[in-house]
């Protein structure tokens, strides 16, 4: 690990106390000048952190890899975690590398530079404000079942944010909170000839995304735990209640392959379910209502031109009629 991000982990762990030059300087061997180099490297990078009088402050709780093991640990979730200080996206180190990672593995960083959403979209982040991650899965299943994981993370989020906002679901991977998207999920798979290697489950959430960091043409779309509850949440926590959520189902569905615990969950938190969509596919866009969810994760609709009732896999859809985000 370099001095830099020795330091920096060591100011992550100690949040949100404040501790001086000196005693960064005395606990890593370094002088104090090097010390200041390196916070002023962090501060020209945009990390949250400032430091004056001879005091260093985080301003904002971050992800402390040595937070995350030792709440894995405490909890017993046979998980691992790695940590990267920047990359590129967390979803593509983990397809790329995927042969070198074991079963519930995860990916965490501070910093995702080139994340990826669903549909070719972007998922960008300021330092700090955020929770990317991805988590990597080596189930003994079909990859047709892959699609049972969004809806399982989903209503592990709904979970692990229920001690701080009361959030919904839209299918299949939004997860919203007042009509704004707070987080949302990007599966991926990755095949070795027909056989499925591994599944890689992203999860971005809006932590503490502060109103001036969204764009006008977002405002009305998203949101975070920040906007929602005045404040700043400490990452760490989320993750492993997340983590310790989503090993519930997935233990119980490896166990019994009964999806009913988390699809009950998706059910009970979902947006769309009673409402009508347009569902969209290539050129043409048919009305629907939506009726439910079954145990295979999929959308079940009614066309209103036929009334034939039809699951959704994924694709692209929009509700008519609604102003808001959904
Ligand atoms: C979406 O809502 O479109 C899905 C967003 C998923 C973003 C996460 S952040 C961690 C992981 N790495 C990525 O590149 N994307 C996912």
């Amino acid at each position: 690990m370099s001095s830099q991000n020795k330091l920096f982990e060591l100011i992550k762990m100690n949040y949100p106390h404040q501790h001086s030059i000196d005693y960064y300087a005395e606990k890593l061997l370094l002088s104090k000048g090097e010390i200041i180099g390196l916070l002023q490297e962090l501060v020209d990078l945009h990390y949250p952190l400032n430091f004056s009088n001879n005091t260093v402050t985080l301003t904002v709780p971050m992800i402390s890899q040595s937070k995350i093991q030792s709440l894995l640990s405490e909890w017993r979730l046979p998980y691992s975690s790695l940590f990267f200080p920047r990359i590129p996206s967390t979803n593509s180190k983990a397809l790329t590398d995927i042969s070198e990672f074991s079963d519930r593995t995860v990916l965490l960083t501070d910093y995702q530079y080139k994340g990826k959403g669903r549909l070719g979209r972007e998922w960008q982040s300021p330092i700090g404000s955020a929770v990317t991650l991805s988590l990597i899965l080596k189930p003994v299943i079909s990859g047709e079942q892959a699609v049972l994981f969004t809806q399982l993370t989903a209503a592990a989020l709904v979970q692990a944010l229920k001690p701080y906002v009361s959030a919904e679901i839209k299918w299949p991977n939004d997860i919203i909170v007042g009509n704004k998207k707070i987080a949302g999920i990007l599966t991926e798979t990755s095949f070795n000839g027909s056989q499925l290697e591994g599944i890689v489950v992203g999860v971005g959430i809006n932590t503490s995304l502060s109103k001036n960091d969204i764009s006008s043409s977002l405002a009305e779309k998203a949101t975070s735990l920040l906007i929602e509850t005045g404040m700043h949440i400490d990452p760490n926590q989320i993750i492993t209640e997340f983590i310790r959520s989503f090993e519930v189902f997935y233990r119980e569905w490896e166990l019994t392959n009964d999806s009913s615990d988390f699809i009950t969950l998706c059910k009970k938190a979902s947006v769309l379910i009673g409402k009508e969509i347009i569902v969209r596919t290539g050129e043409s866009a048919r009305l629907a209502h939506v009726r439910d969810i079954n145990s295979s994760g999929e959308l079940i609709v009614q066309y209103t031109d036929d009334e034939s009732l039809t699951p959704l896999r994924t694709l692209d859809f929009s509700i008519r009629g609604l102003s808001s985000y959904i």
